[in-house]
Order: C-alpha cells, then structure tokens, then sequence
C-alpha cells in the first residue's frame, strides 16, 4: 500500500515537471500588443477566475503585474495529469495562488473587453495546455491588494504570502535599487566597501547588546555590534581612508515603528575630513537617489540648525519642518511676575516655554483639559493656557500678570485674536521643550498648519548639529555620551566639558528627513589625550577604559587621521521613499514589537545539552 502510495506521488510529481518547454517566453505583465498571433507561455500564480457563461478568465501573476488567460471550453488538447479531462476542465479547479503554467496564443482582447486600468489590459492568452506546478493550500487571506487590513501578525506568520503583494514586492525592489545606488555613489567616490566583524566585543551605541556565547571559550559571549563603529574608526589608523558597509546593526531595545532589533546602515568614515565634507557627500548621495527613485530633484545644500535652535523652536531633535507651528520663550513675563510657581522654577534655573495655536481660542474646555492631560502623559506637570478673545487674553493666569506683562507675553509669543498660547514650565529646557513639540506635531496635524508638499516640497531634509556632548542620566547618576563616546568635543570650547559637562558641545549632526532621523554621525576623536578626558568625564575609569576599548585606544595611539563619518539608517529611507509608515513593510522579515521572528518562531528555546556545551544554566521566568 505504502509503495502503491509512493509510485502514486511519483507519478504525479513527474507530471508537474517543469522543463524548459514550459518556462515562460516574457514575465506576466510585459505582455503587449506586439506578441500578438505568436504561441507564447506564461508562469505564474493564479489570483482571480471568473466562469463566464462556460468561459474561464484566469489572472496569472508575477511581480510584474498580471496577464489574463482564457480557456473556452472547446478549447483543444487534454490534461497530462488526467487524461480524458480537457484543460478547460482543469482550469475549472484552478485556485488562488496556484503555481502554474499556460502554453497558448496571444491575441488582442475583443473589442469592449479591454481593461485599461491594466499594462496588459488590451492582450490576453487563448489557453491551448495547462499545467499545474504547484497547488496552494486555502489562503490565510487574499494576496492581492486589500491586503493591509488584513493583521498584521497574520501577514508576518505568512510573510512568503504576504510578500507576493505588488506593494510588497515594490517596496523590496525599491530597497535593492537603493543599495545598488549607494554601492555605485560611493564607489566613484573613491570608497572602499569592507566587512566588520558580526561576532565582535560590545561597542557604545548606548543600547542594550545581543549577546552570543562561545562554546570554544566558555564564560564568555561575543557582542553583535550595534554598529560598525570602532572597527571603522580603526579602518581610518589603517589607511583605508573612505570606506563604507551596507551594514547589519544590532540592538536590543525598545522597539516603535521605525525601530528594530537588526536593521541596517549605509556605514561610512572618512579621513581627513571635517564636517562640511561628509554633509556635502551626503547632500550629493540624497540628490541622486531621489532623483533616481523618485524622479524629484531636491534643493541641496540642507538648511543646517544647531541642536539648540532645532529644540527651542521645534522641541525637537528631529524637527518636522512641514509643520508651521513654533514654540518660544516666555520666561521673561514670569521672571518677576506674581505667578509664583513659574516664577520659582525660574529661579532655580529652569525655563518657561510656550507653544502659540493660531485660531486655537476656539477649543472648547474638554478640548483644552484633554490638551493638559496630553501634556500630563508626557510628563509635564501642567499645561497653561491663554485664549486671545474679543481683544484680549483671557485664562486663569490673566490675574496673576500686569497689564505691561500681559503686553508683553503678547509680544513674545505674536499671538493675535483668535489664537491660543499653551505654556509649560520646567526644570529641564529639553523636557520643556519636548512635550511642548510633541504637542506641536499633534496639534500641527489635526488643526491644518500641516503642509505635506508636492514634489520637491514634499521632502524638508535639514541637518542638526552641534548637539550636547552628554546627557544627564538619571538612572546611572552620571553623565554618558549623547551620540556615543568617540565623538569629538567642540574643541574651540576649551575645558568646558570638565568644567561644565551640560553645556559643553559635540561635532555630531543628524540628517533629518520629515521629522525622521535618517542618519547619524560625528568628526571622530583622534588624539588618545582627548579620549582620556572625555572617558574621565564619562567617570569611566582608565583600567575601565582599557579593559573595555582597551585594543581601540592602542589603535588610536598609532598615528591616527583626522576623521568622521555617518551612518544612514538604511531601513528609514526606504520607508520614506516607498511612502510607508513602518520600517516593517520595507524589510523582508521584520520582527513583531515583541522582538519576535513570527514566521521562523524565533527566538526559541535551546536544547538542554547544547546550554550543557555552552556552560549556560537558564533561570525560568518566575510565572512559570
Ligand atoms: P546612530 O545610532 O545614530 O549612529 O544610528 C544611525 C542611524 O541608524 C538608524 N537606526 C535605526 N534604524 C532602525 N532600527 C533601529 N533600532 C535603529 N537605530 C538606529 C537611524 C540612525 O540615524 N555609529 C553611529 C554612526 C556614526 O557615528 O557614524 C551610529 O550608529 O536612522
């Protein structure tokens, strides 16, 4: 029985063999009006039928778009899989996604029956033999378009399905049209494309290391690097000069729509370079691509804004310039007023900030209170307001300020009838200026100060510089690294970073398209002097030091260039560029925002024997 079975399948395997009088003589959606009266043959997958009066209209597909094929029903030949059915009849069982194979003529469609919409809309296949390659299963959900409503768990369980898509299939070819760009921009310029090491020691992106044991040296793991960093910095000690990476990153963090666990950069370091060099190359890499993609030519040179500049009038790092809302400063109206709690703050050294709604004294209460609470989430202690109506400012602050105070917060803020002022104190300028941005994005959207553009337009790219060297961290009581610790201090500044950590600068800059970081970087330390120091600053001891960066530090002492680079993130100007909302439907198999791989199941548990080799013991999680 067992043997009757397999001869069976075997049989049934050899008639769908496919050989080279089956494979197709032009992909799906090329064929056009000139291949009419020729015999042609057509691969792909089935994605609808219709039975017209005896008639069966099939779409095969492939990532090139559909072409229909026709079986009539007197159409001639049998079926080499059943023999004695006509293929009119086996058409009749075709299915969606099934993988097929159609020999036939090629005709312009009947007069009436053409379908404009389509690139082959004006052809299609007269069937004369039909063989099915492979069947499919029932669909988890339709492939054709429609399909982003669908789960997305679901499309990620099915991602080979879910990649059949034209939108998916669009967005992947766009991706390898990028990377073929930025292989041949950075080639005629002279760079050098090097692979790092993926199993290397822990490098200071800030975030948290995926980390992999080794069995040859038990007790101790290898890092994935969260970029390529120090090994490029040393491709500069060696000569390389300019070199680049389509490189894989990883980093174990918390995960958003533009964030993943391994995602990729276009990696790059230069030497003897400052910054202007490394934006000019970039402004030149931008231009090219979208011109190339997108057919738009964007104005170069970017504006450029000091981190400062970008978050006291945006209240954000990443400034959305498509939004026409500004914050401003009002601590002058407080400074000496009567309002006590911002007077204080004040006086303890913080700031007062405020964010002008034109029209904005229209909202009603609940709109304002949701507004406050909004503010509340994000950590603000309050959110104030002002309305400007029937000539003058009204609120619950109104009658702790002087006429001359209420002038002036006018003055500063430019607010006229009709608007709405919202004003936040703090401790922090960043965290003041934070909250007041994102409310500026939120309200910016919805209330019609949004200006999405049209072509050139549509694309505000702007560089961030001159960021703050250190952020203050309140979890470690210590100052750490904003970009990472290699990051050359504004040198100009003397010893403002021992002297004043906070207020002491970096040659770091962000590219930022649309509000999204698209690349980061900075002009390198390159004199182990100044890297001693800015470890110290960092309260990381010098034994720290070695142990951690100890082989990087030697590099540095050997003569090292002047040098710096960036890194785009790869995966974020994809998704800018196909339109997208989530840097998901530009990667081939994202993970969930659980760090889950849902089609693989990975991350998986481990063999006892194969922990046993590793010397690895696991704890279980304590519900279990
Ligand atoms: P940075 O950490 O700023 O710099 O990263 C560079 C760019 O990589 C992208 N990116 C990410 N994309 C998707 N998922 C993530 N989890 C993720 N994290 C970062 C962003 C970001 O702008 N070594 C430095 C570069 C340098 O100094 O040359 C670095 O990695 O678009």
């Amino acid at each position: 029985m067992a043997t009757e079975k397999g001869t069976e399948a075997a049989a049934e395997a050899q008639l769908r063999y496919f050989d080279k009088s089956w494979q197709r003589t032009s992909l799906c959606g090329e064929f056009g009006p000139e291949d009419a009266g020729k015999d042609v043959r057509a691969n792909g997958w089935v994605r609808a039928r219709r039975d017209l009066g005896g008639i069966i209209f099939v779409e095969v597909w492939d990532y090139s778009g559909p072409i229909q094929v026709v079986f009539n029903p007197e159409a001639p030949g049998s079926c080499r899989e059943r023999p004695g059915e006509s293929i009119h009849d086996k058409a009749g069982d075709l299915r969606s996604e099934y993988c097929i194979a159609v020999k036939g003529r090629l005709r312009i469609r009947p007069e009436g029956t053409e379908n404009p919409a389509l690139k082959t809309g004006s052809v299609e296949i007269v069937a004369s033999d039909l063989l099915v390659l492979s069947p499919a299963l029932p669909l988890p959900f339709e492939v054709g378009e429609g399909t982003d409503k669908v789960d997305e768990n679901l499309r990620l369980t099915y991602r080979y399905l879910d990649l059949r898509r034209e939108r998916m299939q669009k967005n992947l070819r766009t991706r390898s049209q990028i990377n073929a760009y930025t292989r041949q921009y950075l080639g005629e310029r002279g760079f050098v494309e090097l692979e790092t090491p993926v199993l290397t020691k822990a490098t200071p992106e800030g975030a948290r290391d995926y980390l992999v044991p080794s069995r040859v040296n038990p007790g101790t793991c290898y890092a994935l690097p969260q970029s390529p960093q120090l090994f490029k910095q040393i491709l500069m000690v060696s000569g390389f000069d300019r070199y680049y990476q389509i490189a894989r990153c990883f980093r174990d963090e918390d995960l958003r729509a533009d964030r993943q666990p391994e995602f990729t950069q276009v990696d790059l370091e230069m030497s003897y370079v400052v910054e202007d060099d490394i934006m000019e190359l970039i402004e030149g890499y931008m231009k090219g691509l979208f011109k190339e993609i997108l057919d738009v030519d964007i104005p170069t040179p970017f504006q450029r804004m000091p981190y400062w500049e970008a978050m006291d009038r945006f209240g954000s790092d990443k400034p959305d310039l498509r939004v026409s809302l500004e914050l401003c400063d009002v601590a002058p109206v407080f400074a000496s007023s009567s309002f006590e709690p911002f007077r204080k703050v004040l006086e303890a050294g913080g700031v007062v900030r405020a964010l002008r709604l034109p029209g904005g004294a229209a909202l009603s209460r609940k709109e304002l209170m949701d507004l406050e609470a909004r503010a509340k989430k994000f950590g603000a202690s309050g959110l104030a307001n002002f309305l400007f109506k029937d000539g003058a400012l009204k609120g619950p602050l109104v009658k702790f300020l002087t006429g001359e105070e209420l002038d002036r917060l006018r003055e500063l803020s430019r607010m006229e009838e009709g608007d709405a002022l919202f004003l936040l104190a703090d401790a922090s300028r960043a965290k003041a200026c934070t909250i007041l941005g994102v409310l500026r994005l939120e309200l910016g959207k919805a209330r019609g100060f949004f200006n999405e553009g049209t072509g050139a337009d549509a694309w505000r790219f702007l560089w961030v510089t001159r960021f703050p060297l250190f952020e203050w961290s309140e979890e470690e009581k210590r100052w750490v690294a904003m970009h990472h610790p290699f990051t050359s201090p504004v040198l100009e500044e003397g010893d403002l970073m021992e002297r004043d950590p906070g207020k002491a600068l970096a040659r770091a800059y962000d590219c930022v398209l649309n509000g999204n970081e698209v690349g980061g970087g900075s002009i390198r330390i390159h004199d182990p002097d100044v890297q001693a120091r800015l470890f110290k600053c960092l309260g990381i001891s010098p034994e720290e030091a070695k142990r951690r960066f100890g082989f990087f530090l030697n590099a540095l002492s050997y003569g090292t260039p002047p040098h710096g680079g960036l890194a785009l993130g790869v995966d974020r100007l994809v998704m800018l560029l196909c339109g997208g909302q989530s840097i998901r439907d530009v990667m081939a198999f994202p993970k969930t925002q659980k760090a889950q791989c849902l089609l693989s199941q990975a991350p998986d548990t481990v063999e006892a024997s194969r922990l046993d080799e590793l010397r690895i013991a696991v704890v279980p999680p304590e519900d279990e």
